[in-house]
């Protein structure tokens, strides 16, 4: 029998694949379930579901007792407002180690999902940011989760605590890159700023997945951060050269948006999810990220701390992926 591990944010994209592997691999996977959290989702996974609250600090000590590791996955990753990235970001990784350390002072591991956001962008794409630089988030976002990480940093003492850093994750059920599938069969694509310049570090979900796995069991990595990644940045031209092969697009025409322009595009749809209060795709945060050139990590020290190295390469990654969006009707 595997570990008792405790997984947050389950029913979310990335959540979904790590119980899917924890389950695998013969764990005994519990999972948190809000009451804003998809039920049906949750009832449907075949794991421990404990419905409980970040504002409820008696559930949490519930969910966390006796479990050998979290998992903690659980983020909002667009809001309509700074306060809802820090409610979604913060707030719980607080409140979920204050009820470790009351109930399971014994864990074996809090893992905490970051973002490569927290540490921003790289100044070059080779070998792009590495865990030494020092964060400069340019969003809202990146902030709060920088701020998450050094909560639970900050309890490293106390707790066997580690955090994982994901870049752009893509692979099926994933919504962001599905953006740009999109307007890839549509024959366009649209880069804020110099598409011929951005590179881009990318990971699939289950190569993610092995990573925050592995960084979760290894014995040094308590107390450490590391970017959980591909070995390269790519370029729009590769990323859509492999892409539009495998959607059969013949044509393509690259637009490479000037960057005020898309800070007027971000600043209209930011308006409009105030208004309508439902978070998009677009808003100035996000265009804060995307106008930045190298959204480049390194996988260095996790190859060499922890072993891992990303296995499924894009274009093998990009073709299972396409292929579900169409079993799926996505695409
Ligand atoms: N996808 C990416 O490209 C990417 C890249 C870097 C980092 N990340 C990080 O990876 C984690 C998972 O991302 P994802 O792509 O799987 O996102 P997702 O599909 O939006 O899933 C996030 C999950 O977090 C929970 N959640 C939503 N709003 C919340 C709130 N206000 N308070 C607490 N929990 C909330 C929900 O799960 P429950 O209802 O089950 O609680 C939701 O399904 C996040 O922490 C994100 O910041 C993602």
């Amino acid at each position: 029998m595997g570990a008792d591990i405790l997984v947050t944010g389950a029913t979310g994209f990335i959540g979904a694949v790590v119980v899917d592997y924890l389950k695998s691999r013969d764990d005994s996977v519990r999972v948190l379930l809000r009451p804003e959290s998809d039920a049906g989702k949750a009832s449907s996974m075949g794991v421990d579901v404990r419905k409980g609250s970040y504002d409820n600090p008696a559930s949490l000590r519930e969910a966390v007792k006796g479990v050998d590791m979290v998992i903690h996955l659980a983020g909002v990753t667009k809001s309509v407002n700074e306060k809802g990235y820090y409610d979604g970001n913060v707030f719980p990784v607080k409140r979920l180690l204050e009820a470790v350390k009351e109930v399971n002072p014994g864990l074996r591991r809090f893992l905490l999902v970051s973002s490569l956001a927290a540490a921003g962008p790289a100044d070059n794409p080779d070998p792009g940011i590495t865990e030494t630089d020092i964060p400069e988030p340019v969003s809202i976002y990146g902030r709060s989760k920088l701020e998450a990480e050094k909560i639970c940093l900050s309890y490293k003492d106390s707790l066997p605590v580690t955090v994982v850093r994901p870049p752009a994750v893509y692979g099926p059920g994933d919504k962001d890159v599905l953006q740009f599938l999109v307007m890839l069969k549509k024959g366009v694509v649209i880069a804020a700023g110099d598409v011929g310049k951005q590179r881009l570090s990318l990971v699939h979900v289950e190569d993610l997945v092995r990573g925050i796995v592995m960084a979760a069991e290894s014995p040094v990595g308590a107390g450490e951060t590391y970017f959980i990644t591909s070995p390269k940045g790519y370029s729009w031209e590769e990323l859509s050269g492999i892409a539009s092969k495998e959607l059969g697009v013949n044509t393509i025409r690259k637009i490479s948006l000037p960057k005020p322009l898309i800070r007027i595009f971000g600043h209209i749809a930011g308006l409009i999810s105030t208004i309508t209060g439902r978070s998009g795709f677009l808003n100035p945060d996000k265009v804060n990220e995307m106008v930045r050139d190298y959204w480049v990590c390194s996988p260095q020290k996790a190859e060499k701390e922890l072993g891992f190295a990303a296995s499924i390469p894009l274009e093998e990654g990009m073709r299972t992926t396409i292929a579900w969006y169409r079993e799926k009707g996505w695409l």
